[in-house]
């Protein structure tokens, strides 16, 4: 009976070991991410220049607009040249004429909807650096 008793406790035991695992996780909100309703398996997060922003703008854009080049008077090569070309540069609108229309950015065409979206978005989001 004794042996019984004891087999209990430790039993016992263990299983307050597994519920503290469990209070854990509750604890730890930020191992938890928000459901993106478009796509359930892509967590949502705020589009940023560093992360997001300025690959594109290297890719896109800066072979124009940096010193000494074509557009050096409005060089994109930082964040806060890029977050200024847009608060007051209309760097929005020029991403969103359509290929051949006057002042579309890039001159050559525009880009891929998925970039202009995103940039679009980073506005939208609060134009963050990180
Ligand atoms: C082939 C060279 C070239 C490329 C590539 C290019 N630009 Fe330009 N951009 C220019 C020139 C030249 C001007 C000045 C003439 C004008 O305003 O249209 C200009 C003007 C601008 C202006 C207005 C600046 C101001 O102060 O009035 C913005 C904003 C701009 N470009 C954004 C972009 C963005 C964003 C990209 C990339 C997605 C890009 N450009 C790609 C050549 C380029």
């Amino acid at each position: 009976m004794k042996k019984v008793l004891a087999l209990t406790i430790l039993f016992a035991a263990f299983a307050s070991c597994s519920d503290s695992d469990t209070y854990q996780d509750i604890e730890n909100p930020e191992t938890e991410t928000p459901a993106n309703p478009t796509n359930p398996t892509e967590p949502v997060a705020a589009i940023t220049y560093t992360k997001n922003v300025k690959s594109i703008i290297d890719a896109n854009c800066i072979g124009c607009h940096q010193s000494g080049r074509s557009a050096g008077f409005r060089p994109l090569t930082t964040y806060a040249e890029v977050k200024a070309a847009v608060e007051s540069a209309g760097l929005l609108n020029r991403i969103q004429l359509q290929t051949g229309q006057q002042g579309i950015m890039p001159q050559g065409g525009r880009m891929a909807q998925a970039n202009i979206d995103l940039i679009v978005k980073w506005n939208t989001d609060g134009l963050k650096e990180n």
